[in-house]
């Protein structure tokens, strides 16, 4: 297949190229800006995935199209809006589709997303799922759980900060369950769905088998790294609900409400999609190892 891909150059959409290109697909990539480096593997098409005309017939001759834009944190004085990158850039995205005549059309959505979400992200996710399941296109949306991979976010910032220190203020209890999965499997999700029928008009939600809580996510990540578990001290939750909504604006603050209600609600599945898609996810504990571990610094 030839397949138009936004987001493809962010952390998930490394992973979903790599996959992609292993099973012989041809990639069309819709980029803010060229990106230097990927020539060889895929064509470009410079565009801004929240201004149709910027891109409106960019898809045509592709035979699919896959949307991984979204973002977990608002700018709203660079106009980086949940509003914009996840519902409006969705609604570009389709209509992109429709122009090109093209039916199978792949959503990134998020675990959690829902109609009477909390948070604006899963909130905004849900509106764009709703544009996705009335497009009348062959759609599948996959609503993943927090991803992990070597240039993940979310372990990543974790880790950097047990380097630098053995303590780790830790937001109400720390009980709240996670159940990461590997941004490699995310992306065998995202090639078998485009090679399995059924999953037409399905929306799955995709979880690793490890269910942790946050406590022990810590611990594993510190682990990892070959420290032993940090001090955890617990940052009350009602002291934090009056810092956070006056931080969050500052970039450099690294928590805003809409993240700390995520977290709070817990971010867990049943695995059900193994059912479908046929295959075991990673093991949490070797996967951030493989990125995260000793041996893999000391490496070239
Ligand atoms: N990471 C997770 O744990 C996780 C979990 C569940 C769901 N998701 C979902 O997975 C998707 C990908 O996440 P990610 O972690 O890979 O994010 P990421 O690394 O931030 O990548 C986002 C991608 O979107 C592109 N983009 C942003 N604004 C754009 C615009 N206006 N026009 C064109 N392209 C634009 C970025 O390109 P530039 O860099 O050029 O701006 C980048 O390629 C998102 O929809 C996210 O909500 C992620």
């Amino acid at each position: 297949m030839k397949i138009f891909i936004s987001g493809a150059t962010g952390f998930v959409g490394g992973h979903l190229r790599r996959e992609l290109r292993d099973r012989g697909h041809q990639l069309r990539l819709l980029v803010h800006r060229h990106a230097s480096g990927l020539e060889r593997e895929a064509e470009q098409v410079e565009g801004d995935v929240t201004r149709l005309e910027s891109f409106e017939q960019a898809a045509s001759g592709c035979d699919a199209v896959i949307n991984l834009v979204g973002i977990i944190r608002e700018f709203r004085s660079r106009d980086i809006t949940f509003e914009r990158l996840h519902v409006q850039a969705t609604a570009n995205m389709l209509a992109a589709a429709h122009k090109a005549g093209i039916r199978r059309y792949l959503q990134m959505s998020a675990l959690g997303t829902r109609p009477d979400a909390i948070s604006d992200y899963h909130k905004t996710k849900f509106r764009a799922e709703e544009l996705v399941r009335s497009s009348g296109l062959d759609w599948t949306i996959l609503r993943p759980s927090i991803i992990y991979g070597p240039k993940d976010s979310f372990i990543n910032l974790l880790a950097d900060h047990l380097r630098l220190a053995p303590v780790m203020p830790v937001m109400g209890d720390g009980r709240y369950r996670l159940q990461p999965i590997h941004a490699d499997d995310v992306a065998r999700c995202f090639a078998l769905a485009l090679e399995k029928p059924e999953t037409v008009g399905q929306c799955y939600e995709l979880c690793g088998n490890d269910r942790i809580s946050y406590l022990e996510l810590l611990d594993a990540i510190a682990a990892a790294l070959g420290k032993s578990p940090p001090i955890k001290p617990h940052a009350p939750l009602g002291l934090m609900k009056l810092i956070i909504p006056l931080m969050q604006n500052l970039p450099q603050f690294p928590l805003t409400m809409d993240q700390l209600q995520m977290l709070l609600e817990e971010n867990i599945c049943d695995g059900g999609w193994k059912l479908t898609f046929g295959f075991e996810p990673q093991d949490l504990y070797q996967g951030i190892r493989s990125y995260l571990g000793m041996e893999q610094r000391k490496a070239p």
